[in-house]
């Protein structure tokens, strides 16, 4: 096929829905060149996609092309989604507790206050239009996965860039700035390590350097590595997916006026962007074998590359899929992914962009994007995941809602 998809060009990074229904029609699992990431295989139905992740053992994480190269010193960088049982498993077990639907139940009124703070302080700054993103979002994400790591959220702007850095290096883009951020976020994680030695508290860094130190569960460096990884998985994707949530809801009409009539539905609003829109818009496999996947023969050593946000608009799983429905049922998305390296921070995604949407519809019933400033282009560069950087949107200050608690 001469499709000419190219993962890394502009237009499929503004706009890559028109693109993968072209491949999942045509060329379902594609093998393209991608430069210095070298080639691999693309793959865009769903019933692919959720076949590799369940078969985690014919296909690993490890040897994912993203986290090549990301150490100066070239050892493997130990994250989570790049390593496999049963190291995954072991780091996995450490930081569980802190993931499961009721520890994360547990923060819900510290996202609501914070939501509330943010509103409060964009109303004190007369910001209005103002960057959804850099003034709410973004804060909110945060707030709370600082507040799990024990780290003060004064750090905010810095950790901010150095996530996005992060993002960018491991896709495989960014040029020598991205790097010396990287370098310097690298080295910043062991330095918030040694703090929490000094003071241990209840927070996730504390429990990650106890289980290095005083129970030999993991190594230094596996911690190091994944808290590194806490931070821009608890920042990037869970801001960008809010984002991603008010532009739907702000481009149709409709299901807006349904969620403003009925709050409800905010948590089925959540899981329709988590498929018609997701933040988290591809990950890597590597297949352990010879292999036939929609025909074509995948060798032993290759890699593919998985993409959710085409999974999401599949029309062999989904009835008319790029429609926006913020009333979807069944949805059976896979924005969290599937298998053993299925997200363990999606009790608290959820609840985070829930509140989060849920206050600003609260306190800001009118919300739109700013015409003037909506620009397409305002979104990060990256094959991995989706949103804005920035985001303007404006309310009408007659409608705000000056309430400071739910
Ligand atoms: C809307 C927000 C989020 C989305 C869409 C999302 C999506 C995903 C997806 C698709 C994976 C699977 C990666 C793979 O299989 O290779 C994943 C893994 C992961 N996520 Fe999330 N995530 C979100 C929020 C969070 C949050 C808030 C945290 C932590 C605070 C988190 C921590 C992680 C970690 C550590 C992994 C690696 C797990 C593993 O490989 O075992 N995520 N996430």
């Amino acid at each position: 096929m001469s499709l000419d998809f190219n993962a890394y060009s502009k237009e499929n990074q503004l706009n890559p829905y028109p693109a993968y229904d072209r491949l999942r029609r045509e060329s379902p699992v594609y093998y393209g060149d991608w430069g210095k990431d070298g080639k691999f295989w693309v793959l865009t139905r769903y019933e692919d996609i959720d076949g590799v992740l369940r078969n985690a053992k014919d296909f690993p994480n490890s040897l994912g092309p993203g986290l090549k190269g990301m150490t100066d010193d070239g050892r493997p960088f130990l994250v989570l989604n790049g390593i496999d049982p049963p190291d995954h498993t072991r780091i996995r077990r450490v930081i569980a507790p802190f993931f499961t639907p009721r520890a994360v139940e547990s923060k819900e009124p510290l996202v609501r206050d914070v939501c509330n703070d943010v509103i409060n302080s964009i109303l004190a700054s007369g910001n209005n239009p103002f960057d959804l993103i850099a003034e709410y979002a973004n804060p909110i994400a945060s707030a709370v996965i600082f507040d799990m790591l024990g780290v003060p959220v004064s750090l905010r702007e810095r950790y901010k860039a150095w996530t996005e850095d992060y993002i960018t290096v491991q896709g495989g883009q960014g040029g020598e700035k991205e790097k010396v951020n990287f370098r310097d976020f690298y080295d910043d994680a062991f330095l918030l390590m040694e703090e929490r030695r000094r003071n241990p508290g209840p927070d996730l860094i504390s429990v990650m350097v106890k289980a290095v130190d005083d129970e030999g569960l993991i190594s230094e460096q596996e911690a190091h590595d994944n808290v590194m990884v806490m931070f821009v998985a608890g920042m990037e994707t869970t801001e960008k997916l809010i984002g991603n949530a008010v532009v739907a809801l702000v481009q149709n009409p409709d299901e807006y006026a349904k969620v403003l009539e009925d709050r409800s539905l905010i948590g089925s609003l959540i899981e329709e962007t988590l498929r018609y829109d997701t933040s988290a818009v591809s990950i890597m496999r590597t297949a352990a074998l010879d292999v036939e996947i929609g025909g074509q023969l995948i060798r032993r050593g290759e890699r593919l590359m998985l993409v959710l946000g085409s999974a999401g608009r599949d029309p062999d799983q989904f009835p008319d899929p790029d429609r926006f429905d913020v009333e979807r049922s069944p949805n059976d998305h896979i924005g969290f992914g599937e298998g053993p390296h299925a997200c363990p921070g999606m009790w608290l995604a959820r609840i985070e962009t829930r509140v989060a949407v849920e206050t600003l519809l609260d306190r800001m019933p009118s919300l739109s994007l700013d015409p003037g400033q909506f620009d397409e282009s305002n979104r990060l560069q990256s094959t991995i995941n989706r949103g804005f950087l920035h985001l303007e949107v404006q309310f009408d200050p007659a409608l705000v809602s000056k309430r400071t608690t739910a």
